[in-house]
């Protein structure tokens, strides 16, 4: 946060009187919370002060493919480039040192940040798609046999879907897929139709990327567990807009990336369950994941390094440390709050437009996601018009096909918020949305 400025949250009485009835819903089922102002953060986000082109101010909606990056990171990554760039683990020297410290401690915060039992648990990677083929590569190849069972659900991005299918035409393994409810949340009905004793994992993700769906993964946690499957959680979309505690939540493995929760590109993390990790074998070999080493073979390191072969990338982890500082020091339940009356002003307002279909199941908690059609004007063309007037959104299928199979959708546009969208964005977008219609419609 900007040092001197306001108070970080406003007051329900900042908010509009039907917005706030929506936010807390017909039934009560949601309480209100005070919500976080991003007015008070904007200032630390470069991005947010450029111009798309000259006069036309960048609205960044497009925070489920990537969110921006504030001061605090970019300033440690280039604290590394600039102050000690040096290899880990390697030298005795000073800048060595330096970098080593910056790197693992990177990895204890991420520890921290999700309550994990130990760093040991928090392997870095590439990011969430690297994390779950990992786990496919090292754990699925190791334990699954022809016959068993992967269950996933109807809305996986691919990141959680193809590692899977590519181990079962490996394996002779069999996916099957948790079905949606009809308004679009995951049906647990037809999670528990598709569970057995032959199902040895359970992948599945905590929010979708298309729908803002919120899977109640403690639900999804317990029948995991009674049919003596392990979990896989693809957390990409959920650990950037909820606090996850992996030991509360039970989970064996849990994946994310820090591109979308203000840290950089190129580096994300597997949480493993450390008795899991343990008997893994490692996927890529190479220095620095060996004890030993001679022309007959190798003994492999201890946890973490194990999985984590050659010269990782040190700078972006550094970054990532920072990220998770950064969202730390703010509440995060007022966070939470804001993405949903984000998503809830945004329903209000394009419901009412008319020829416009949102996908967000309603009434329901929903991660700051919002995807819809609009008749008669495809989501690409929308998706650059709307480009015209700096409005950054994202169209086409979200690396979620078969979940658009499964709508009976070609392709759809997609807004998605994060801790510095402000309500105006929302209505900026509206606008926005409603000159498409004319522009298309007059042709
Ligand atoms: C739900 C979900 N899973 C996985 C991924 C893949 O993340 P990455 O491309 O950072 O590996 C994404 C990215 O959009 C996602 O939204």
């Amino acid at each position: 946060m900007s040092s001197g400025e306001a108070s970080p949250w406003m007051t329900d009485a900042d908010t509009d009187h039907h917005l706030k009835e929506s936010f807390m819903g017909r039934a009560g089922e949601i309480q209100p919370e005070p919500m976080f102002d991003p007015h008070s953060i904007r200032a630390d986000f470069p991005a947010l002060a450029r111009e798309v082109r000259p006069g036309v101010p960048l609205i960044y909606l497009d925070n489920a493919a990537t969110s921006l990056k504030p001061w605090p990171v970019i300033r440690a990554v280039q604290a590394y480039d600039v102050d000690f760039p040096a290899n880990v683990h390697r030298g005795l020297h000073t800048l060595s040192e330096e970098a080593t410290a910056a790197y693992e401690g990177a990895r204890g915060k991420i520890a921290r940040f999700l309550n994990a039992s130990s760093d040991s648990e928090i392997i870095f990677t590439r990011g969430t798609t690297d994390s779950i083929n990992l786990v496919a590569l090292s754990w699925g190849r190791a334990t699954l046999r022809q016959g068993d069972e992967i269950l996933l659900s109807a809305m996986e991005h691919h990141a959680n879907l193809v590692p899977w299918q590519m181990l079962a035409q490996e394996k002779g393994v069999v996916i099957r897929y948790a079905e949606l409810a009809p308004d679009r949340t995951l049906d647990l009905d037809s999670f528990d139709r598709q569970i057995n004793e032959r199902t040895k994992l359970v992948a599945i993700t905590a929010m979708s990327n298309v729908l803002g769906t919120i899977v109640p993964i403690q639900e999804i946690t317990r029948r995991a567990r009674s049919a003596g499957a392990v979990l896989l959680v693809d957390a990409a979309q959920a650990v950037p807009h909820q606090r996850i505690d992996v030991r509360a939540l039970d989970v064996d493995f849990l994946a994310f990336s820090g591109h979308k929760m203000c840290g950089p590109t190129g580096i994300g993390v597997l949480y493993g369950r450390q008795a899991l990790l343990d008997q893994m074998p490692p996927v890529i070999g190479g220095g620095d994941m060996v004890t030993h080493v001679d022309r007959a073979g190798a003994e492999w390191n201890e946890l973490p390094w194990k999985f984590e072969a050659g010269t990782p990338p040190i700078a972006q982890a550094i970054g990532l440390g920072a990220a998770v500082d950064y969202l730390s020091q703010f509440p995060w339940d007022q966070v939470v709050a804001l993405h949903h009356s984000l998503v809830r002003r945004a329903e209000a307002l394009l419901s009412a437009i008319g020829g416009i279909h949102l996908l967000t199941p309603p009434n329901q908690v929903n991660g700051g996601v919002i995807s819809f059609t609009v008749d008669r004007v495809h989501p690409h063309d929308l998706a650059q018009i709307l480009d015209r007037s700096g409005v950054a959104i994202r169209a086409g299928q979200h690396c979620a096909m078969p979940l658009h199979q499964t709508l009976g959708l070609a392709a759809t546009a997609r807004a998605s918020f994060y801790l510095y969208n402000k309500h105006e964005d929302v209505d900026v977008l509206a606008e926005m949305l409603q000159n498409a219609q004319k522009v298309f419609h007059r042709r």
